[in-house]
């Protein structure tokens, strides 16, 4: 039997998940900042720093409790190492080292993008259908937007990657430019389905050099020069005050300080977003010869990403994770560790953050 506590710090989210046996998930605690981030728009690197020192011990406190495990049953504490905010992924590495020094448990640095990629993985493993090799990950969040080929043994080469602002950044920036608050994802992919996606056209970027890769600041641009050219200061200070009163409106409340024109902008960028994404998948997985699609990282929560992938536009098995395995947590960290724990892949105690970290060049 093998165990492996996972930690998870590299943005602003606090986690701690304890894995068994390399599927069975035991527990999966996630303390969110969203409250201490939300009001100022995005995520304030300093106050994350302080947030994660105040949450991580009861968060491994609990993680632990509700696994039931006691410190000498652990094979293993894996932790991410980078990419990520330094502050935010020095409170994980520190405490992660400090657990393994004074339990004597051997310490394992996990890269986040991998981290996301496993998600996928050990979900497929744990419904008995393993992810089959070469596999095509799309890792879509607030920070990535990256093509690997994954290939038996976890070794991993980068297809293609955003030359500018994340896909989940686009979506934060876009309901931010709106009204929506932060983060933009989650009420974009509400609200989408209110609006016609084709009712403002936006053109995808057209770029020279490697095809499978993205960019998403032109797209954003586009919006700006919408709300410039439409007299919309009215309707976003309703929907800031709207946020005001009720830091989580609901759909219909949203939909109340929202006109039709504005749905259609949302469906049209969210279309477009999908649209982007999705081509350049069965693109770089026809390329591959991939026999599995793994979509993950918080964009994959995306219902209209999901459900435009499901509707057999892409050529193999597309997996995405439950929506708690998608955006950060520490199971996908804990989950990474497993093939680093056969192979006997461990850290000493100069592991470093690594605000830069990547998986492949
Ligand atoms: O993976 P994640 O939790 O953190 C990073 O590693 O960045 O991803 C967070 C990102 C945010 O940009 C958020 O707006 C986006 O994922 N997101 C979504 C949805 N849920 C979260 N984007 C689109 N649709 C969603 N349902
Ligand atoms: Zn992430």
């Amino acid at each position: 039997m093998a165990l492996i506590l996972g930690i998870e710090s590299s943005c602003d989210e606090t986690a701690a998940a304890l894995i068994e046996d390399e599927t069975r998930l035991l527990s999966n605690v996630v303390a969110s900042q969203l409250d201490t981030h939300g009001k100022y728009g995005g995520v304030v690197p300093e106050l994350a720093s302080r947030e994660h020192l105040r949450a991580i011990v009861p968060v491994v406190r609990s993680a632990m409790e509700e696994a039931r495990a006691s410190w000498k049953d652990l094979s293993a504490v894996a932790v991410t190492q980078g990419p990520g905010l330094v502050g935010s992924l020095l409170i994980g590495v520190t405490y992660a080292k400090a657990l393994s020094f004074a339990h004597t448990i051997p310490l394992i640095g996990i890269n986040h993008i991998e981290g996301h990629i496993h998600a996928v993985i050990m979900e497929a493993a744990g419904r008995g259908e393993p992810v089959e090799y070469p596999a095509l990950a799309l890792v879509v969040s607030g920070g990535h937007t990256h093509l690997f080929e994954v290939r038996e043994g976890f070794a991993y080469r980068l297809l293609g990657k955003t030359r500018d602002d994340a896909a989940g950044e686009a979506f934060d920036k876009v309901g931010k430019l709106l009204g929506f608050g932060y983060p933009g994802g989650p009420v974009i992919d509400l609200l989408a389905p209110h609006g016609n996606p084709r009712g403002v056209k936006f053109t995808a970027t057209k770029m020279k050099g490697n095809p499978l890769d993205f960019s998403f600041s032109g797209l954003k641009t586009a919006v700006l020069r919408w709300t410039e050219a439409h007299d919309i200061q009215e309707e976003v200070a309703g929907r800031r005050e709207l946020l005001r009163r009720n830091p989580k409106p609901g759909v219909e409340e949203w939909l109340a300080v929202t006109p039709p024109r504005t749905l259609d902008v949302i469906a049209s960028f969210q279309g477009t977003v999908i649209e982007e994404l999705l081509r350049r998948a069965a693109r770089s997985a026809d390329e591959i010869e991939a026999r599995t699609i793994i979509v993950s990282g918080g964009v994959a929560c995306n219902s209209g990403l999901r459900a435009a992938a499901q509707s057999a536009r892409l050529p193999v098995r597309t997996l995405f994770p439950a929506p708690g395995l998608s955006t950060d947590n520490a199971a996908m960290i804990a989950a990474a560790a497993f093939p680093k724990l056969r192979r006997g892949e461990f850290a000493d105690f100069g592991l470093k953050a690594q605000a830069n970290l990547s998986l492949a060049g």
